[in-house]
């Protein structure tokens, strides 16, 4: 990200990132269409780009002036991690998630360097437990496992960690003020919870110290989604306890 932007503190409807989670591009437009200057931030997985067309959905997202969070959780030798990093860079979206292994990590930010890409670190997947780690051979457990990699994240100089809401609070507490936490698992209250199992309302993630919330269902499959989101903004705008005074919640003589 090369605008100004990047570097001042996001207006609460920045922080509501909205999971494009969606099986093709057409129905991923539709979605951005009706969500309209009420979201500002998508993020863009594996079912979108693998679908065909993602890469270039995100470069009309950014050209449009949208913030674009690419979730395709890189994990290979350094030499293809860095190229691949370096190639979403050019795409000129603003995070892209790695695997939060010390190798993998020291790839990604040679790849960004240079570029305003920020570079967020999937600790533990929020499917596994502690019988999955230790059924792929880990002697740690979810909590040792997911301290040790954001101490070692922060050292190597990747931006975030994608995390839980439940280990939000431990780990602002642990980490870098300047190290981002960006959670799913987001849930307002009276949502269905669908498959997620740790979940928090917009406002305890926040307060838990959540830089960033990605929130999918709740508003791709609301009635009104652009409700929904403008709902959640609000709700994060009470618990960061500011005014949010982006272009949606402007007057509209302001607009
Ligand atoms: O629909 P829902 O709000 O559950 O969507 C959450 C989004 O966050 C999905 O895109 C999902 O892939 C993603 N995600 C997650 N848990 C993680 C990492 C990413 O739910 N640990």
């Amino acid at each position: 990200m090369t605008d100004a932007s990047a570097t001042r503190a996001p207006t609460p409807r920045e922080r509501l990132i909205v999971a494009l989670d969606a099986p093709d591009v057409a129905a991923a437009q539709g979605l951005i269409v009706r969500l309209g200057d009420g979201v500002e931030f998508f993020k863009v997985g594996m079912e979108l780009v693998y679908g065909g067309g993602g890469f270039g959905l995100i470069e009309r997202l950014v050209q449009s002036g949208k913030r674009v969070f690419v979730d395709l959780k890189l994990h290979d030798i350094p030499n293809t991690v860095e190229r691949a990093t370096a190639q979403i860079a050019r795409l000129g979206a603003f995070f892209l998630t790695v695997h939060a292994y010390p190798q993998t990590m020291r790839a990604a930010v040679a790849g960004a360097r240079g570029s305003g890409l920020k570079l967020l670190g999937v600790s533990v997947l929020t499917s596994c437990d502690d019988s999955d780690l230790a059924e792929a051979g880990y002697a740690f457990g979810v909590g040792a496992l997911t301290q040790r990699r954001a101490a070692q994240a922060q050292e190597i100089g990747v931006d975030g960690l994608v995390a839980s809401p439940a280990e939000a609070a431990m780990l602002r507490a642990t980490c870098a003020a300047r190290f981002l936490l960006v959670t799913p698992g987001v849930r307002p209250t009276g949502a269905d919870v669908g498959d997620q199992k740790r979940i928090a309302t917009p406002g305890r993630a926040i307060a838990d110290g959540a830089d960033y919330l990605v929130v999918g269902r709740p508003v791709t499959q609301a009635a009104d989604p652009r409700a929904a989101a403008e709902a959640i903004v609000r709700e994060i705008a009470a618990a960061a306890g500011v005014v949010d005074a982006s272009p949606a919640h402007a007057p509209s003589w302001k607009r």
